[in-house]
């Protein structure tokens, strides 16, 4: 099924976040771990989001509003290399200050490459998260690159060590074969009302 769905804004930091009390959702991950692809598959379009062979491509916080009733948030990607020093710090701060403070927010996709694993920048997203009691639930990117039969024993081991709430959602997905569409819909339709969170305040200090 298609969605209707619009780019609204490119917002630079927090202060130029959409003045809209819609609630929204985010993806988060690193440079490269297939955000835009997933939201593209997300809302059944080819091309709304932009993807690219060349990382670093997103570098805003991308909103999009999605059946007119709530908006996805592509952020910017962290760790890539390339990416001058001051800018990954101006985009550091800006993604923190925005998964802190912003009350419109619900919920955060974050996203791990199923074959690359966990990163460090990963591990500190994920500290973040927890620490501003977030929803969020991992999706597994890429699941194509592995095959079907090591998927599971990936999932296992990357998750090994984390220390993230057992409740914690986990979505295997690959944008190439239109993998896990169903489950990230449902876990939005979860999470879009307003509800108390999953990781109260003691459960990540
Ligand atoms: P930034 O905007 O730089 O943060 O990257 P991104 O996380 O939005 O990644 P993007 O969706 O642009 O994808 C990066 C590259 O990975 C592109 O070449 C995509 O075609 C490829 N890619 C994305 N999803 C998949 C997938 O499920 N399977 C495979 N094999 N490749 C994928
Ligand atoms: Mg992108």
């Amino acid at each position: 099924m298609q969605h209707e769905v619009e780019l609204i804004t490119l917002a630079p930091d927090l202060d130029h976040c959409p003045d809209s009390e819609l609630p929204e959702m985010a993806f988060s991950g690193r440079s490269n771990v297939g955000k835009s692809s997933l939201l593209n598959l997300l809302v059944g379009r080819r091309r709304v989001a932009h993807t690219s062979g060349q990382p670093g491509k997103t570098r805003a916080l991308s909103y999009y509003l999605v059946d007119q009733s709530w908006h996805l948030v592509d952020m910017p990607g962290y760790g890539y290399a390339r990416t001058s020093q001051a800018e990954r710090r101006r985009w550091a701060g800006a993604s923190r200050a925005y998964l802190s403070t912003r009350s419109q927010l619900r919920g955060v996709f974050q996203l791990i490459d199923l074959k690359v694993g966990v990163t460090p920048d990963d591990r500190a997203r994920l500290r973040d998260l927890l620490r501003f009691h977030r929803n969020f639930c991992i999706i597994f990117t890429k699941a194509d690159k592995v095959p079907p039969t090591k998927r599971e024993e990936k999932v296992v081991e990357h998750l090994s060590g984390l220390g993230l709430p057992a409740t914690t959602g986990v979505i295997v997905s690959s944008a190439q074969n239109r993998l896990g569409r169903e489950e990230i819909w449902a876990w939005v339709e979860d999470h879009l009302s307003p509800q108390s969170t999953e990781n109260p305040p003691d459960a990540g200090d």
